[in-house]
């Protein structure tokens, strides 16, 4: 009797060791999932980084064998403008081809118009030797406010502008100018009538961000991928040179750009790397 109790009680230890051990390997296993769980979390991460740079690398080689042709292009294609340019005012000033005036003033207007969309592309593909100041954003940002107002008026467009806490960044202030209005402009084509384009600035622990936000009605999802390709354009009369100037621009000063873009508008955001002090 004695004996049955003492090994009744022996099982019973036994039983309390295997029951603790399962336990614990139990918490093993939610551990180990956890981390399972971590990594694919984290190689999803990757793939879709690996997916972003792959997509950069595939647009700036798209950008720059178009580049090296169009530069050469440009050149030749201006020379032959500048004569038919040349003969147009000739004939626009002979008194017996008066009646005609008005198609002469419409064709130098549209021959403008040409060498302005190579000059814009010129400018895309060249690259010139520009000077970097150190200068403050929300500076600029004032000075060219008027211009934008101006545009926004036109249109019946609202726009504001709200500076942030920001340190002076390395740039070009002309091609931040171009830059700034591009984007603006786009924001400005994409919003009805009374729609606000909010831009500010603020600063990470990285970089200075300039935030140019529209109330328009989004990018469509097929359209994302195309942003910045020299050309596309969704526009009756756009020529689809503006985005891919800012790209350029920003590349040049080593600031990227993101959009976000959903039903309620879209947002371009420019991250200038902060300066080392
Ligand atoms: N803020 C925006 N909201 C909606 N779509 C936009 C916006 N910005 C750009 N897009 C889309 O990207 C396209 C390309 O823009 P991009 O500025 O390069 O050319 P564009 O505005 O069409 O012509 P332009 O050469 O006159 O600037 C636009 O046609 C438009 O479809
Ligand atoms: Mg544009």
């Amino acid at each position: 009797m004695i004996a049955a109790r003492f090994f009744s009680i022996k099982n019973w230890e036994k039983f309390v060791n295997i029951k603790q051990e399962l336990i614990e390997l139990k918490e093993q296993r939610l551990d180990f999932q956890r981390r399972v769980d971590d990594l694919a979390e984290k190689l999803k991460l990757e793939a879709e980084k690996r997916e972003y740079l792959e997509y950069e690398i595939t647009k700036l080689g798209r950008l720059n064998t178009i580049g090296q042709l169009a530069a050469g292009l440009g050149h030749e294609i201006r020379n032959p403008m500048t004569t038919i340019r040349g003969f147009l005012q000739m004939l626009q000033s002979k008194s017996d081809l008066h009646t005609y005036k008005s198609y002469f003033e419409l064709m130098i207007e549209e021959l403008d118009r040409a060498n302005l969309i190579i000059t814009d592309y010129l400018s895309l593909v060249k690259d010139k030797p520009v000077e970097f100041k150190r200068l403050c954003l929300n500076k600029l940002l004032d000075d060219i406010f008027p211009l934008i107002l101006a545009d926004a008026y036109t249109q019946g467009k609202k726009c504001v502008f709200e500076p942030g806490k920001i340190v002076e960044l390395e740039m070009v202030s002309n091609e931040i100018t171009q830059l700034v209005i591009n984007l603006a402009r786009n924001g400005f084509e994409a919003m009805p009538p009374e729609g606000c384009l909010t831009i500010n600035t603020y600063m990470d622990a990285q970089s200075i961000i300039l935030s140019v936000k529209d109330e328009g009605k989004g990018i469509d999802k097929e359209h994302i991928s195309k942003l910045g390709t020299p050309f596309f354009t969704t526009k009756e009369n756009g020529t689809g040179l503006g985005l891919p100037m800012c790209y350029r621009i920003a590349d040049r000063h080593n600031a990227l750009i993101d959009v976000k873009t959903g039903p309620d508008g879209t947002t371009f955001l420019v991250r200038f790397p902060k300066p080392i002090e």
